[in-house]
């Protein structure tokens, strides 16, 4: 069955992520199955979106009641699952502000790039390492040469500097820089967590030189990291925060918020969706926020998390990164792909994200009870690694 529809698919969709690692056809909290009926742990949950694991029935419940009532009504109107949505971000951010809602973290990241035109300077600076998305202007501040080259040139005039490196970073914000835009945690480059007093550090650069401090949430954001944002704790207001992946759910939706005056920069006329903060993904998060809360997923994701970062140690583990439900692993050599294929043949879903590293990032549902599968089959799972013919299956 699964053979079948791989060969479909590689008839009729563009090959842009390689083959499929499988078909899957149904999920249940942080379970999902292939075509061949076999059960999976899903420790990626759709690369941190799926925060409330599959099928909840509070997600479930919100969005068919949401499309049964209103589904979609374009921009020239709103709803109050829109005005709601946007009041409750701010109110979790604790700042002022205004909120542009979009489909996709790029898209998030296209509106907040936009924004920073409006202060009439055009140089940013990002980071090494850093992921921001893939259309144009995401993809200019996005640092993989592999990711840039073929699309060169990209918008913008973009200088990277060493994350985690404040003393790099004040050497290259100027009172020519529009903004600097970080992830408070690396999440693409494998769950690379900043020194203690970074984002400080960047907010008082940015702040001497009139230069707008832009997080990229999109992956740190909703509780992924134990907390409502990954720089919540930090002591840093930023001028723009910028969300998707999990603020739905699962249903796509995104958001650009301006925090303070800056939610001012972008007029009528000057940004636009057809399908941003439409009413279902506003209910979706609506729900994903209500649920966090009601369940104590923020504490959840604190506990399973520490619980799998300890259990996840081993010889063949140079180390263990964790903040929350967001955790990276280094291996001693590159066998991560042979990592993720091992556990798949012992159930579990796992993700290689770079040769040598290996990222979970599960619903924020995880039971530890669910979250020793893993750690119960984790030497098993690297001993196959290591001795590949034996025990792996590609
Ligand atoms: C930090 C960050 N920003 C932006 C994006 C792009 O989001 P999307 O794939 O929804 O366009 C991602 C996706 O992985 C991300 O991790």
């Amino acid at each position: 069955m699964s053979e079948l529809l791989q060969e479909r698919y590689a008839r009729s969709l563009m090959n842009t992520f390689g083959p499929p690692r499988l078909v899957l056809t149904r999920g249940e909290g942080p379970y999902v199955w292939d075509a061949e009926g076999n059960r999976y742990l899903d420790l990626l949950g759709g690369i941190a979106v799926n925060a409330l694991g599959h099928g909840h029935p509070a997600l479930v419940s919100a969005v068919t009641e949401q499309l049964r009532t209103l589904g979609h009504v374009s921009n020239f109107f709103t709803t109050v699952a829109q005005i709601t949505l946007a009041e409750r971000l701010l109110e979790l951010l604790g700042v002022e502000g205004k909120v542009f809602f979009t489909n996709s973290g790029s898209e998030a990241n296209e509106a907040a790039f936009k924004l920073t035109r409006r202060t009439g300077r055009t140089q940013l600076v990002a980071a090494e390492g850093s992921f921001h998305g893939r259309t144009m202007g995401a993809l200019a501040l996005t640092s993989k040469s592999a990711y840039r080259e073929p699309f060169e040139p990209l918008p913008g005039e973009v200088t990277f500097v060493p994350y985690g490196d404040a003393e790099a970073l004040a050497g290259a914000v100027t009172d020519r820089t529009a903004a600097v835009v970080l992830e408070p945690v690396q999440g693409e480059a494998g769950v690379v967590l900043p020194p203690g007093g970074y984002l400080a550090s960047a907010r008082e650069i940015t702040t001497a030189h009139g230069a707008l401090l832009w997080f990229d949430e999109v992956q740190t954001g909703m509780g992924r990291t134990g907390s409502w944002f990954g720089h919540t704790g930090s002591g840093v207001v930023a001028d723009i925060v910028t969300l998707a992946k999990g603020l739905g759910g699962g249903i796509p939706v995104g958001a650009c918020i301006g925090l303070g005056q800056h939610g001012d920069l972008l007029g009528p006329g000057q940004h636009g969706t057809t399908f941003g903060g439409n009413p279902v993904s506003a209910a979706a998060s609506l729900a994903v926020i209500e649920t966090i809360e009601r369940d104590g997923l923020l504490g959840n994701a604190r506990r399973v998390g520490a619980h799998l970062a300890e259990g996840l140690r081993h010889r063949h583990v140079i180390e263990v990164r964790q903040r929350g439900l967001l955790i990276g692993l280094d291996l001693e050599t590159d066998v991560a792909p042979r990592v993720a294929v091992a556990a798949r043949d012992r159930g579990i879903i796992v993700n290689d994200c770079a040769p040598h590293r290996i990222r979970l990032a599960p619903p924020l549902v995880l039971t530890t009870d669910q979250a020793d599968q893993l750690l119960d089959s984790w030497s098993d799972i690297l001993e196959a690694a290591y001795a590949p013919a034996e025990g792996v299956s590609r």
